[in-house]
């Protein structure tokens, strides 16, 4: 009898067939975890990170894929974002998506904010999504292919000590509805992806130095825990493939019910 799953169109729609894929902040977190379950998916990984260092496992073609590539850059910059479409365009004519993951936060107070701070992460966390889109746009546009940008639960609602943070990942989540309304009609999708508190390296160094705590972080959840890193990759590949080909403009939330829940009343 034949396997109903091999030529399966709802399992092939998930499938990325070697097209190529581009994932920022790939050396980390969040961004490893959407090359792991790209690679898992056939996708041609080629990862970003300005932090050479801890890209070098891309390498590994066992996890990353056959024709997995590392880029060092600084995708908070125009020169640096221009010079990475060109070494890419060297190898590829198209890309299936680009992923938008580097980001970075900064817990000053809003009184006591510097200039410099604010200017800091919004060029790495917004300014970036408007860099790599504007760039890789024509390449995307060649395969009909899609923008995915993880901006944050925290790009929905106010939290202390977080206004440069909270206000880049806003932006990211209307930058992408604007990407969206443009690109629409040349059949390219742009969505973002709210987390909720993930247990990524970054996560952890806050609590191992005190800056947060995590059990406050867990119970802030309806589930009573953080998401790992591949619970939010495992979104951001379906947003980014076929599976999702009429979802475009939306901020998809995977928070475990965060930003639902309010607290318990007496
Ligand atoms: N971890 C969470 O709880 C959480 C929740 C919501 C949203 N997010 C978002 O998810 C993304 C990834 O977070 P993470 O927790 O995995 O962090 P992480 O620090 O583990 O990984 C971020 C990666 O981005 C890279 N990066 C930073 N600036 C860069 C730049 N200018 N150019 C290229 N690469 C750069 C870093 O080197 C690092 O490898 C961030 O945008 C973050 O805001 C994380």
């Amino acid at each position: 009898m034949a396997d109903r799953h091999s030529d399966n169109p709802t399992l092939a729609s998930l499938r990325f067939d070697g097209a190529p894929v581009i994932v920022t902040g790939a050396g980390s977190g969040i961004g490893r975890a959407c090359c792991e379950v790209f690679a898992d998916l056939g996708a041609t990984v080629l990862g970003v990170d300005v932090d050479g260092s801890i890209l070098e496992g891309i390498a590994d073609t066992a996890i990353y894929g056959e024709n997995a590539k590392a880029f060092v850059a600084d995708v908070s910059s125009e020169e640096a974002v221009h010079s990475l479409a060109q070494q890419i365009a060297k190898d590829y004519s198209s890309i299936a998506s680009v992923v938008n993951v580097a980001g970075t936060n900064d817990n000053t107070s809003f009184r006591s904010l510097k200039f410099d701070q604010w200017n800091r992460i919004l060029a790495t966390n917004l300014s970036s999504v408007f860099l790599m889109t504007r760039e890789f746009l024509p390449m995307v546009e060649r395969r009909r292919g899609s923008f995915v940008n993880i901006a944050s639960t925290y790009g929905l609602v106010g939290v202390r000590n977080n206004t440069s943070y909270c206000t880049s990942k806003a932006g990211i989540i209307n930058l992408t509805r604007q990407v969206a309304t443009e690109v629409g009609s040349s059949g390219v999708r742009a969505n973002s992806v709210c987390p909720g508190p993930t247990l990524t390296p970054r996560r952890q160094l806050s609590f191992d130095e005190g800056r947060s705590n995590r059990l406050e972080a867990e119970q802030r959840t309806l589930l009573g825990r953080m998401a790992s890193p591949a619970e939010i990759a495992r979104v951001v590949v379906f947003l980014a493939s076929e599976a999702a080909s009429y979802i475009t403009g939306a901020a998809i939330v995977v928070d475990g019910g965060q930003t639902v829940f309010i607290g318990p009343h007496d």
